[in-house]
């Protein structure tokens, strides 16, 4: 059994004291933070880009888990890897499968897990034939672009499918709480990142053992 871990997704929490946030994130039980860049062009929205996650690195101990929400990923993956990145994930409506072989072998010599993921609407068939070259699958349950929207159910069946061929780790991203938490992780999801849920609670170790605990 792949072991339960949560990710706070830093996009929630206050970036006019991230150092702030990301300690408190950390002492409560965090096993990872997810960032999540986006570009403007593969989802409406801009977040933020290299240059921040190298002062994020200085900041904690804890894997950084990068979500990259953005057009030719490729041509970025050197400055995320160089910025500290510990987990890269690219969405496979941005990459050919070539594309994710040749990163693989780029991010295995820098020690980097490679995740793959998909839209709420894209079929688990698009990512079958890459998963052999993959670290962890990374299931979006929201249209990827803003924290705090609500939790698409069908993806539910869609983690079941893979569970049951696939042996490495099942991250869920978007509208994860305590609900939600229970439905993915009985469904066979071990990774919760999670935004607005956790930086939005008022005790984030309360938050983030409810979630972790909550199947
Ligand atoms: C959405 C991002 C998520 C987002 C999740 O595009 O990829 O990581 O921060 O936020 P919540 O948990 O609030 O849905
Ligand atoms: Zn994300």
């Amino acid at each position: 059994m792949n072991r339960i871990k949560v990710a706070p997704s830093i996009l929630s929490a206050d970036f006019g004291c991230l150092a702030k946030d990301l300690k408190r994130a950390q002492a409560a039980g965090a096993d990872m933070f997810h960032i999540d860049v986006m570009d403007g062009h593969f989802v409406p929205n801009i977040t933020i880009g290299p240059v921040v996650i190298k002062y994020i690195r200085k900041l904690t101990s804890l894997p950084l888990d990068v979500h990259l929400m953005i057009d030719n990923p490729q041509r970025f993956v050197g400055a995320f890897l160089d910025a500290g990145s510990d987990m890269l994930t690219v969405h496979i409506e941005a990459i050919s499968s070539a594309g994710i072989r040749a990163l693989k072998s780029k991010l295995k010599k820098r020690g980097v897990r490679l995740g793959i993921s998909l839209n709420p609407s894209t079929p688990l068939e698009k990512i079958k034939g890459v998963l052999k070259f993959v670290d962890f699958v990374l299931i979006m349950s929201v249209n990827p672009g803003f924290s705090g929207q609500g939790f698409i159910p069908s993806v539910i069946s869609k983690i079941k499918k893979l569970r049951s061929i696939f042996a490495g780790d099942i991250a869920v991203d978007g509208g994860i709480n305590e609900k939600t938490a229970k439905e993915v992780l009985s469904a066979g999801a071990n990774i919760l990142a999670a935004g607005s849920y956790l930086f939005g609670s008022k005790d984030i170790r309360a938050a983030i053992e409810r979630i972790r605990n909550a199947a």
